[in-house]
């Protein structure tokens, strides 16, 4: 494993939207397990694939209930409403109120391909949200 440069605000990368994941081979295992280290290095929560400049639709997000990995993660429903402090590893020391669903229940593949569901909600459902936001070059200050 190798801890990754990530890619700061004003980087073009951050705001392309990234193409679907094909492959589940070693190469996207060594990605994701560079980006969990990555991520832990940092104290974050979460981390997308085009923050370590990669344009492909991939996340990782652990609050402290251990670590999730998302390939190709689709919005399946989402309820109620929540408000909190966000920040994000791309824009170092800062911290914003984004409202966002309460619940959400998403779809998405493992690192082996496989497809699966999860719902989740407060934090775990924030922080979610705002990977996969950054997989389509969206950044939490555009909702704040
Ligand atoms: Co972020």
């Amino acid at each position: 494993m190798a801890i990754r440069n990530i890619v700061k605000y004003g980087d073009d990368v951050l705001r392309k939207k990234c193409r679907t994941q094909l492959s589940f081979d070693e190469h996207l295992h060594q990605v994701l397990d560079d980006m969990a280290e990555t991520m832990y290095a940092a104290e974050g929560v979460g981390l997308a694939a085009p923050q370590v400049g990669i344009l492909r639709r991939f996340c990782i997000v652990d609050i402290g209930d251990g670590l999730l990995e998302l390939v190709n993660p689709v919005l399946v429903s989402s309820s109620g409403e929540q408000c909190g402090q966000e920040g994000c590893l791309s824009i170092p020391g800062k911290y914003a109120e984004v409202k966002r669903p309460m619940t959400v229940t998403v779809r998405a593949q493992n690192r082996l391909g496989e497809t699966f569901e999860i719902t989740a909600s407060e934090l775990k459902a924030r922080a979610i949200l705002h990977e996969m936001d950054h997989l389509d070059g969206i950044l939490y200050i555009d909702r704040a």
